[in-house]
């Protein structure tokens, strides 16, 4: 097995871990109401039937939301195949819609290549665990290749004054600077704002939320 094999084995068993040893309400992440990514997502004004992505799911609450308002074409994504498991068993899915779950790496994808007709990649806390270029250049290689021309990218991240670990991991701290570079120029920032979000425990986290919009 080589490094990066290994590598990746071992981020499946720790976010596997994280997900079997503490229940959802109280890990560092869960949001009750997830209402800036929600915002934001109303704010691009997609049909019902657009294809949404989550990556890095875990089990937000976010899929509740979105099919609770309706939106029929959902796809979630977890390198965690615990993540998905709960979030599966939590949510109820209404006739209309269709919720598909990809267990898969961001960072070294074999199914997500796949993705070419995506209507709005939603990433809150994910990508500033990617510490390594080449897991960045991976991913924002995905996102440029998913991404249908005119849809959009959310990426809510920790921000240049965030906490600097999560979940026992080294993270990258961003603005929307360094998240606008990252996606190139053929995304334009639509809006940005930093969040200040309270975890379960009553501890805050500082966040950057941005709005990309893929332009022709
Ligand atoms: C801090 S949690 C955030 C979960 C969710 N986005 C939310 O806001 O509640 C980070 C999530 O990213 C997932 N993750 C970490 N590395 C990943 C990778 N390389 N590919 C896919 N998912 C990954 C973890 O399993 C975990 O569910």
């Amino acid at each position: 097995m080589d490094i990066a094999e290994n590598s990746l084995r071992d981020f499946e068993k720790h976010w596997n871990n994280a997900y079997l040893k503490t229940n959802v309400e109280n890990l560092g992440w869960y949001e009750e109401n997830p209402q800036p990514s929600i915002e934001l997502i109303v704010e691009c004004n997609l049909p019902k039937d657009a294809i949404l992505f989550n990556a890095g799911a875990g089990a937000t609450t976010l899929i509740d939301n979105l099919l609770e308002q309706g939106y029929t074409n959902i796809i979630v994504n977890d390198i965690s195949s615990v993540a998905l498991g709960e979030l599966r068993d939590k949510i109820v899915i209404p006739k209309s819609a269709n919720v598909t779950y990809i267990v898969d790496d961001l960072t070294n994808p074999t199914e997500l290549n796949k993705l070419n007709n995506i209507d709005l990649w939603h990433d809150r806390a994910v990508l500033h665990f990617f510490t390594e270029f080449e897991q960045q250049t991976a991913y924002f290689n995905l996102i440029r290749n998913a991404v249908k021309t005119e849809g959009y990218v959310i990426l809510a991240e920790f921000n240049l004054e965030g906490a600097k670990k999560c979940c026992g991991l080294n993270v990258v701290n961003y603005d929307e600077n360094m998240l606008q570079k990252g996606l190139g120029k053929a995304f334009k920032l639509k809006k940005s704002f930093n969040y200040t979000y309270t975890q379960p425990s009553g501890n805050t986290r500082e966040y950057v939320y941005t709005l990309f919009q893929k332009m022709a």
